[in-house]
């Protein structure tokens, strides 16, 4: 399916410019997209994915404090010498490997004024063509393909395009919830509304919108016309939910996605994070198997 789509999307934008103040004090002076998931920044796990999906160019939506991001992309020809003159090939090629094949383009976004505001900042970059957004936070499984989905559906019925899991409801009020309507289609839906972070009673559904979304350039000027939502932000929900209600810029469509996502921006699930990705390597894994195995037979009830 992938191979026949006609290739009318081709940016992404990555939104990183949250303060990570859950992460503090590790994110004092370093990035919390800089954190690392065993050996890799968990920024460089997103860019990957979005290249991955054939998505190769990249605005990523920076705030203060985010060099380092731009660092990492970066080569590091020091670094990259003295690997070289010691013959040190293996990780000279891991240094390499962060530099992606991607074109890589950085903007600011100057006020922290939420998450539609973000995706605001990259009006210019993206013009007139449909993007995808995906949040610095969110980390997709590299064996669980969510974005390719996301891509045939919008290839077939144009308009936006949310991915969706469905989550404990005493979780929904930390997320965007989605009252959606079922399609011919297995696990696409139709969304019929949205609302931002609502309480678990008041919630339509138990549908989360989690951190990617294909979006149609109308929602620029959607968020330029919405006001500030929950928290005071501008929400990128908010917007969404005039698309799906309007059907102005096309439907909006939901995929839901029944792989595996973590939260890096979490303490508990980054550690989860850690683990699950750690324990299916090639190189570690075995031994890091072993290990855990032992740890876990011995810990206290
Ligand atoms: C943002 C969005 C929310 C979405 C979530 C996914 O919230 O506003 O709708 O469900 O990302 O991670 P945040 O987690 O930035 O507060």
């Amino acid at each position: 399916m992938a191979g026949t789509r006609t290739r009318t999307v081709t940016k992404a934008v990555v939104t990183v410019a949250g303060l990570g103040t859950r992460f503090l004090p590790a994110t004092k002076a370093t990035p919390k997209e800089m954190l690392p998931v065993v050996d890799k920044p968990a920024i460089q796990y997103v860019v990957e994915e979005a290249v991955a999906a054939g998505l190769d160019d990249v605005l990523l939506v920076t705030g203060r404090n985010k060099n380092a991001i731009e660092n990492h992309f970066d080569r590091n020809w020091e670094l990259e010498n003295a690997l070289e003159a010691k013959g040190d090939h293996e990780r000279l090629a891991r240094v390499r490997e962060s530099s992606v094949t991607a074109d890589l383009h950085y903007t600011r976004q100057g006020d922290p004024r939420g998450l539609g505001h973000a995706v605001l900042c990259a009006a210019r970059h993206v013009g007139q063509q449909p993007f995808v957004v995906l949040l610095g936070d969110d980390l997709i499984d590299p064996r669980d393909p969510l974005l390719e989905t996301m891509l045939d559906v919008h290839a077939r019925h144009g308009g936006s395009v949310v991915a969706l899991m469905q989550v404990p409801r005493d979780q929904i009020h930390l997320y965007g919830c989605a009252a959606a309507s079922p399609t011919d289609e297995a696990d696409v839906v139709r969304i019929d509304d949205l609302v931002e972070k609502p309480d678990a009673d008041r919630a339509p559904s138990d549908l989360a919108i989690i951190g990617r979304y294909l979006l149609a350039p109308g929602v620029f000027d959607v968020l330029r016309a919405t006001d500030p939502g929950r928290g005071g932000e501008i929400q990128l929900t908010d917007a969404l939910r005039t698309m799906a209600r309007s059907g102005e810029h096309g439907p909006v469509h939901g995929v839901v996605f029944r792989g595996r996502r973590y939260d890096t921006g979490d303490r508990l699930d980054y550690l989860k994070t850690v683990v699950s990705l750690a324990v299916e390597r090639d190189d570690l894994g075995p031994q890091f198997r072993g290990w855990l195995r032992t740890f876990v037979a011995e810990l206290p009830a």
